[in-house]
């Protein structure tokens, strides 16, 4: 078991296969972004040996993400080999996705093993979609979604709340993710990545407003519903579907922290909001004891992040972006 000086117990890795996207969601990424050199990317094989030994280890719950994770090629496979950990170790697999390449790899995904997915989607109107993307097709995410459910996977659809953008459009929203048998989860936008700072800012939207928004017209009961990730939820009563709120600004949930992240280049981040990070690359390809750097990492992870909003704005946000690690 993987346990940190804070006592928390590290049970869930998030592994990002590639840094790449076909999408430049506006808060996520700047339009003409650097990608990594491949000689500087772990092989599916790499990915997949690190994985196991973090499953070795003591984690119970692999997310894959990306950037995009269905962009890079053999992801399919990776995932089909990370699935033969179910039943040995490893009690989940999940993956966080843009949608766009969905509706090709929804039944492969649910024959690995995979049974829920977050699909990330910001709002349901063709020509905003467009814009926030920078160039992304509704249509196709809404084909992929469809899709996955048809495979019998669960979908929760990840929103992140932004001012002046999609906030008029969460009641929306739920009455879809009700009618189609969805969770969703609202996110707060967090300092990562230099998108120009007059940017994050004006997007801020805290969700306690959001939330309380809501609470006029649907009866949000409280919920004890947990997934092992940040987000605190309620159900709501009219569609009996979940809505969850992840509240890294207005409510801090790092006491409990139970995951890292492993970037595509075997870089181990201990937290989403600080830069210390850990090299496993070297060591795996030198031959020498992965177990022994990851102990090494995770006895250093810190107690928390530090975003907060200040007088000058969204404060304590760190240089990469979130593609880097994949949230
Ligand atoms: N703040 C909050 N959420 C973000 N995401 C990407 N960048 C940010 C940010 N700066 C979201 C994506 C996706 C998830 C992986 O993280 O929309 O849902
Ligand atoms: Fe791509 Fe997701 Fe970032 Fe959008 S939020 S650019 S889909 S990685």
């Amino acid at each position: 078991m993987l346990t940190d000086s804070f006592q928390r117990p590290v049970t869930y890795l998030r592994v990002s296969v590639t840094d790449r996207c076909d999408l430049r969601c506006v808060y996520c990424m700047a339009e003409d972004m650097t990608f990594l050199p491949k000689a500087e990317i772990l092989s599916l094989e790499e990915l997949e040996a690190l994985c196991a030994a973090f499953v070795a280890a003591g984690v119970r719950k692999l997310r894959i993400t990306g950037g995009e994770p269905l962009v890079r090629r053999g992801a399919i496979g990776l995932i089909g080999r990370l699935g033969g950990l179910l039943g040995h170790g490893l009690d989940e697999l999940t993956l966080t996705t843009n949608g766009t390449q969905l509706a090709r790899h929804a039944e492969a995904l649910a024959s690995a093993g995979v049974r829920r997915v977050n699909v990330s989607l910001d709002t349901l109107d063709a020509a905003r979609f467009t814009r926030l993307t920078r160039w992304g097709r509704l249509d196709r995410v809404l084909d992929g979604v469809y899709a996955a459910r048809q495979a019998g996977l669960a979908v929760k659809i990840n929103t992140v709340a932004l001012a002046g953008e999609n906030e008029d459009e969460f009641d929306a929203m739920l009455e879809w993710c009700g009618r189609e048998g969805f969770d969703l989860c609202l996110i707060e936008t967090m300092p990562m990545g230099e998108i120009g700072e007059a940017g994050r800012m004006t997007q801020y939207l805290p969700l306690s407003l959001v939330r309380a928004r809501l609470a006029r017209r649907w009866t949000l009961d409280v919920s004890e519903y947990r997934t092992g990730g940040p987000a605190r939820y309620v159900t709501v009563r009219e569609t009996g579907r979940r809505l969850g709120f992840i509240t890294p600004l207005t409510h801090n949930f790092c006491e409990d922290c139970n995951r890292v992240r492993l970037t595509v280049t075997g870089t181990l981040f201990m937290c989403l909001g600080q830069e210390d990070a850990a090299d496993l690359r070297g060591p795996l390809r030198r031959g020498e004891d992965v177990r022994a750097a990851i102990d090494e990492a995770i006895s250093r992870k810190p107690r928390g992040h530090d975003f907060v909003v200040g007088r000058r704005g969204l404060e304590g946000k760190v240089g990469r972006f979130m593609s880097v690690t994949g949230g």
